[in-house]
């Protein structure tokens, strides 16, 4: 047996070549997720009485954060309190709207923000919205009628309500949920996979009686630990396989009985899954010969303490937008959140939109006080930086044999999970790179011979000697990115520093 002195950084040999083509970057792999669940609506997106508030009672400082944090499209409104929810209690004149209990999550339901103030917080986000429609307590019928109140010019008894209500222009809303995890027996109104599989089949195709060209979502499994995972997709999508363009998929990390060596390898459950939930599409596109690739909508994914969040339980009593699953993030959970999103990338061919969830305070990126300041958690900046540099086309990277670690719960797992983008207009090159290990350094050789003529323009990386440290109200800065000097290119080879439990991205470009 080899001893390895953790002092003594490992060597990995790295090849990037333009010509090692997976994808385009799809724009709509930064996704994110608003449910009304906890304070991730109210006083997180909405807060009448804030400082920051504008006069649509929406924070200005949360607005900032998202724009900042590069989200691309933004679900809504849930989650399981989507299968319980009535749109039309979220439109028209606020004092006419009805409070009500949601069962989801045990909380009160105001509805004073609705689709209407969805769309709109939306635009001012830059995000494009994405809908999902009620599939639990409902049917076909009422998401038509969503679908012509939101998308229909006008003309008609709900387009000319929307109008009523102050939005002439149509939505134009092309991304659209049928359902969510209806295979969760912790939904409401959940059903066996032939059962959805019908009823999704039926709503699909009244949607697109009105409205051919909308990008439709059917739900597969609630996970891969679902004890019907891939049964379900595979009956749900021989209901489906025409109707529909994309099947979703969730998965949320955790940090179990103190295994952080499993946990920082958690993306390799997510490419597993993804690889799994593929052939099993692709199993349905030969048995029904279809000529269509099914894509994968990557709608929910984060790291999540659920269960902390099972053992506190929701509220006894009914209250309004308690604080749910407002997790403190730490180092290693960015790490985590850093390489789902090359997870994501590396699978571009397939999984072309992703959102993680949630957005603002619960299970999320952004955290923000009532009536108090707003702040990036640890997992705000590898989102934030993959999605503004990631660009052109995602590129394989080709690894020497490195140092692996053994997991528990995955087995044997290299310690570096790496991706490229190309952006050939541009002449830009961005690495994307996490170190799993938690005791040595790597040190990549990377070979970029097929680059000519590019310079390192930046190199950040996120690390910290306490992989525990967070970011919190007292100390919204303890954790960010370091920009360290870039080191040069030397006859085409670039070495490159990965600090034990480290995210980093190194941009090159010709110019710049
Ligand atoms: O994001 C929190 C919850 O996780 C969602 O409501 C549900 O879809 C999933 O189980």
């Amino acid at each position: 047996m080899t001893m390895v002195d953790p002092a003594v950084p490992r060597p990995v040999t790295v090849h990037i070549d333009p010509a090692f083509v997976v994808a385009p970057v799809r724009r709509r792999t930064f996704g994110s997720f608003v449910e009304h669940m906890g304070r991730c609506v109210y006083t997180g997106l909405y807060e009448p009485d804030h400082p920051t508030a504008d006069e649509r009672g929406l924070r200005r400082d949360v607005l900032d954060l998202v724009r900042e944090q590069g989200v691309s499209v933004v679900r809504y409104p849930g989650g399981n309190f989507v299968s319980g929810y009535r749109w039309e209690d979220g439109v028209g004149p606020r004092d006419q709207r009805p409070t009500r209990l949601d069962p989801a999550w045990h909380s009160i339901e105001t509805n004073a923000f609705g689709l209407d103030e969805f769309v709109s917080w939306a635009r001012s986000a830059g995000v494009e919205p994405m809908l999902a429609v009620n599939l639990g307590t409902r049917g076909p019928r009422e998401a038509m009628d969503l679908l012509e109140y939101a998308n229909h010019p006008g003309g008609t008894q709900l387009s000319d309500l929307r109008r009523a209500h102050g939005r002439q222009a149509p939505y134009d809303i092309r991304m659209w949920c049928l359902g969510n995890e209806m295979d969760g027996p912790w939904q409401l109104g959940h059903q066996t996979a032939d059962e959805y599989g019908r009823r999704a089949a039926e709503t699909a195709r009244g949607m697109r009686m009105i409205d051919p060209d909308l990008e439709l979502v059917v739900c597969g499994s609630s996970g891969p630990a679902m004890p019907t995972f891939a049964a379900w997709e595979a009956t749900v999508l021989e209901h489906t396989y025409d109707q529909v363009d994309y099947v979703s998929a969730h998965l949320y990390f955790e940090e179990q009985d103190g295994d952080l060596t499993s946990f920082l390898a958690s993306s390799v459950e997510m490419d597993r899954f993804i690889g799994d939930i593929v052939a099993t599409c692709d199993h349905v596109r030969a048995k029904t010969r279809s000529g269509k690739r099914m894509q994968i909508s990557f709608d929910e994914w984060n790291v999540w303490y659920m269960r902390r969040f099972l053992a506190e339980g929701v509220p006894t009593e009914w209250v309004r937008a308690p604080s749910l699953s407002e997790d403190d993030y730490t180092v290693a959970d960015a790490v985590v959140v850093g390489s789902s999103l090359i997870t994501l990338l590396r699978n571009s061919d397939r999984v072309t939109a992703a959102c993680q969830a949630q957005l603002v305070n619960t299970i999320a990126a952004i955290r923000a006080e009532p009536l108090g300041p707003a702040w990036r958690q640890t997992i705000f900046y590898p989102f934030a930086y993959t999605a503004r540099h990631a660009r052109g086309t995602v590129l394989r990277v080709e690894c020497g044999s490195g140092p692996v670690v053994e997991t528990a719960r995955y087995g044997e797992v290299p310690l570096l999970d790496v991706v490229a983008t190309h952006d050939d207009d541009a002449d830009q090159l961005v690495i994307f790179a996490v170190n799993r290990g938690q005791r040595e350094s790597l040190v990549l050789d990377i070979d970029l011979r097929a680059f000519p003529g590019y310079r390192v323009v930046e190199q950040c990386v996120l690390t910290d000697p306490d992989v525990r440290a967070a970011n919190t109200s007292a100390q919204p800065d303890r954790v960010r990115p370091q920009t360290l000097p870039g080191p040069a290119v030397d006859q085409g080879r670039l070495s490159v520093m990965l600090p034990s439990v480290s995210w980093t991205m190194v941009r090159l470009a010709t110019s710049g």
